[in-house]
């Protein structure tokens, strides 16, 4: 009845914000979206134009103190509204209130009553944008699905996509057009606290996924988006990573490394139509990334061919002049940011930037025809979303917002991102019949399960949200029957404090009762954070849980390692002693059956691990590491096929069964700059189950100009195969796979031998002649 009521009061609303929208711009629903972007823009002030470059928190719009917690229940203050929308004629509005999900209900009532003041105010409807990261964040009983780190241990595209659609769907199910997802940075480096929101440490991987992620949320046409799609926004071009472990400082990365192993996580999804972009929070090569005309322009807009909207992170335009010393003042940051390429800022808290950006147009110090080419974008954007025709949903007309549909893709997806990096005399897969220990902070707990960006930024309130949902032990409990699973936390988590807070060491019980069961499953890993709030100190996984382990190791009973972490926590003090080990990541609601299933043999893991898990907090490499970083075999300590101190390598990933790879084939040793080679390989499964196998094509270049790579990733495809059944694949090399960048950073491939390697195959192609992709720019970045 409920649900009824608000239906009737929300079609009340679309009719009259519909009828507004016409009256106010004549717009027909179909047409040329350029034409009438020009007509909008002809007949605007600049104070509308400079308003809808500007987007706030939609704190600043409800009744309380934007900086604090606002009461409950949260309702929109009319002058606020009347300041932000009649004043100012903001343009959008991002976030959510108090830092928490919301029903369907709730947002449908907060924004149709926003696009109703802004219709009415403005004439242009308001575009709202959300963080829906690994499902909709911020709207309670949506679909929350595996973190992107997971995502990439899929290895799988048509999945991202697929989950990716399904987020779209929820987001517009809530009310909300504009996703502020994938994420293209690079997690090349393990103290990230923000490594699980990228796909990993290879670039190609990162361009595949990410483009699939952009044709989900935004769908197959690259021009207008539908309203069970959205806009996505790519982000934080360009080099934002940490390599201290701590969230936003400042980094040096040489120009020829950001073309080759970060301008393509960019380029790939920017050519799969991406309409947004959101910029650097931090400071590349000694300039603030807002700041730097070089990279939003001459690099993003001439060289990249990025056409859609430059949006700003968090107060980053104040950050010019308030952290980074790099303006005189807040309105110069404001001059700096526009003229270098913002289109949009994210203010959040006030309306500063379109007084400053007013006067510095007044004034001449920014350019009418910035203002415009920024506001056409906005424009544009909001055309190909459709909301000058709908500038609200309907959730009666979103069926499948948390329908068992969306509920099995997301147990797909944990299922096909689990890895399994150890299992030592075939340990696992678990009989049904044992009695098991289950232990360790990460058993119980659905906030660790999830990580950040999981009902509220920093993940804390997962638990009261997300109470339907198993965790590991629950899961476990299900699978083989409660009498059988005695569980002993040992180390527990302050569920309501920072990700690094532990409270209890409890090792004697758990000892005591590890002397009765048949094995043991230890949940380590990490508690939820994101950001700023999950900086590093110590890359070790804690001393508690490395004692816990330890300890449980010492009973003698096998120990299953489970890891629940947003980015690898070192274990090489105890992971000797390990029978099993496997990596869950953050895989969601759904990681507790997921994991169940493929313990307990219900299905076979096919997870390949996105990055190099590191053995040592002082051997920190990636796999296309140079040559002379390899390192000796530490003897004892070291017990898989790399050369180098680490513990797992980037791709690996165990199954229940084996796959032979053999017949290498290329279909000519020679490569002409214009020609290609086809590669084949024959993968069959020689086990007697079935599994899924991602086939990886690694190339190396054996001698060049510039130190080269030990190897790269160049192609991949996963695979599905039956018992006995074997399968020949095919792929194709051009020279442009074989290219770097120069010392005078121009994209060349160099004239040489190359290996291809797949599996423990190898054959070597020639290139027969030195190709050159693209000249160098004249950008110093
Ligand atoms: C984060 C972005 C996020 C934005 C809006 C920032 O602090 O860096 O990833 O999209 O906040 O919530």
């Amino acid at each position: 009845m409920l649900k009824k009521c608000s239906f009737i009061l929300i079609l009340v609303i679309n009719v009259f914000i519909m009828q507004s929208c016409e009256q106010k711009n004549n717009l027909k629903p179909m047409g040329d979206i350029d034409k009438k972007v020009n007509e909008i823009l002809a007949g605007m002030t600049l104070q509308e134009k400079v308003g809808q470059m500007t987007q706030v928190t939609l704190s600043v719009l409800v009744k309380g103190n934007s900086l604090d917690a606002q009461p409950e229940p949260v309702e929109l203050d009319s002058e606020k509204l009347q300041k932000a929308l009649g004043k100012y004629k903001i343009g959008s509005i991002l976030n959510t209130v108090n830092n928490r999900a919301r029903s369907l209900e709730w947002w449908h009532e907060i924004i149709n009553q926003i696009q109703e003041v802004a219709i009415h105010e403005t004439g242009i409807p308001i575009l709202y944008g959300i963080d829906a990261i690994h499902g909709t964040t911020y709207t309670a009983g949506g679909t929350l699905f595996p973190q992107q780190i997971g995502l990439g241990a899929t290895f799988n595209p048509e999945l991202v996509r697929q989950l990716n659609e399904m987020c779209a769907y929820e987001m517009r199910a809530s009310n909300i057009p504009w996703n502020f997802s994938p994420v293209q940075d690079m997690g090349r480096d393990p103290r990230d606290s923000r490594m699980w929101e990228t796909f990993g440490e290879d670039v190609y991987l990162n361009g595949i996924l990410g483009s699939a992620a952009v044709e989900g949320i935004q769908g197959k046409d690259v021009v207008t988006i539908d309203q069970k799609h959205g806009a996505a926004c790519l982000k934080h071009y360009l080099g934002y990573n940490s390599n201290s472990g701590k969230d936003r400082n400042p980094l040096h990365i040489h120009p020829r490394e950001l073309n080759e192993k970060h301008v393509p996580a960019f380029q790939f999804p920017i050519n799969a139509g991406a309409k947004s972009i959101m910029v650097n929070s931090g400071i590349l090569n000694g300039i603030p990334v807002h700041a730097s005309y070089d990279i939003l322009t001459t690099l993003l807009r001439n060289e990249m061919g990025f056409e859609g909207l430059v949006v700003t992170d968090w107060a980053d335009i104040d950050n010019l002049y308030d952290r980074d010393k790099f303006a005189s003042s807040p309105k110069e940051a404001v001059k700096l940011a526009i003229n270098a390429g913002i289109d949009m800022s994210m203010v959040p808290y006030d309306f500063d930037f379109c007084d400053y950006l007013v006067e510095l147009v007044n004034e001449g110090e920014v350019p009418m025809s910035r203002i415009d080419e920024a506001v056409t974008r906005i424009l544009k954007l909001k055309m190909e979303l459709g909301l000058f025709e709908s500038p609200t949903t309907d959730y009666e007309n979103y069926p499948d917002f948390g329908s068992e549909q969306h509920e099995n893709l997301a147990l797909d997806a944990a299922l096909e991102s689990i890895t399994l990096l150890k299992n030592d005399d075939q340990t696992l897969p678990l009989k049904k019949n044992i009695k098991v220990l289950v232990s360790g902070p990460n058993a119980n707990w659905m906030r660790p399960m999830n990580g950040g960006w999981s009902y509220s930024w920093q993940g804390e309130k997962t638990d009261e949200f997300a109470q339907e949902y198993f965790t590991f032990l629950e899961a476990i409990e299900n699978k083989i029957g409660k009498d059988k699973v005695t569980f002993v936390e040992g180390v527990s988590y302050d569920m309501q404090g920072p990700y690094y807070q532990e409270k209890d060491l409890d090792i004697s019980d758990a000892v005591r009762v590890a002397k009765g069961v048949d094995c043991i499953i230890l949940f380590l890993g990490e508690n939820s954070y994101c950001e700023k709030p999950g900086d590093l100190y110590d890359l070790y996984i804690s001393e508690n849980q490395t004692q816990l382990a330890i300890a449980l190791a010492n009973t003698g009973k096998p120990v299953i390692l489970v890891l629940n972490e947003g980015r690898p926590r070192i274990i090489s003090k105890f992971e000797h002693t390990m029978a099993a080990v496997v990596q869950t990541y953050l895989p969601g609601n759904y990681g507790g059956t997921a994991l169940a299933e493929i313990l307990f043999g219900d299905v076979n893991p096919s997870g390949k691990l996105p990055y190099t898990y590191p053995m040592f907090p002082n051997s920190l490499i990636n796999y296309d590491y140079k040559p002379s970083e390899k390192q000796e075999r530490l003897e004892g300590l070291y017990d898989n096929e790399s050369d180098v101190a680490i513990q797992y390598g980037f791709g690996h990933g165990l199954s229940y069964t084996v796959f032979k790879y053999s017949n290498l084939k290329v279909s000519s040793s020679e490569l002409t700059s214009k020609g290609s080679v086809n590669v084949a390989v024959t993968i069959e499964n020689t086990g007697n189950r079935a599994g899924k196998e991602v086939v990886m094509l690694f190339t190396s270049d054996l001698y060049a100009s510039i130190n080269p790579d030990n190897k790269r990733l160049r192609r991949f495809m996963k695979i599905d195969l039956d018992p006995a059944q074997s399968r020949t694949i095919e792929f194709t090399i051009r020279a442009e796979d074989l290219a770097f960048y120069n010392k005078e950073n121009r994209l060349i491939a160099e004239k040489g031998d190359f290996v291809i390697r797949i599996g423990d195959l190898e054959q070597i192609i020639t290139l027969t002649e030195t190709v050159t992709f693209r000249e160098p720019s004249n950008i110093m970045l």
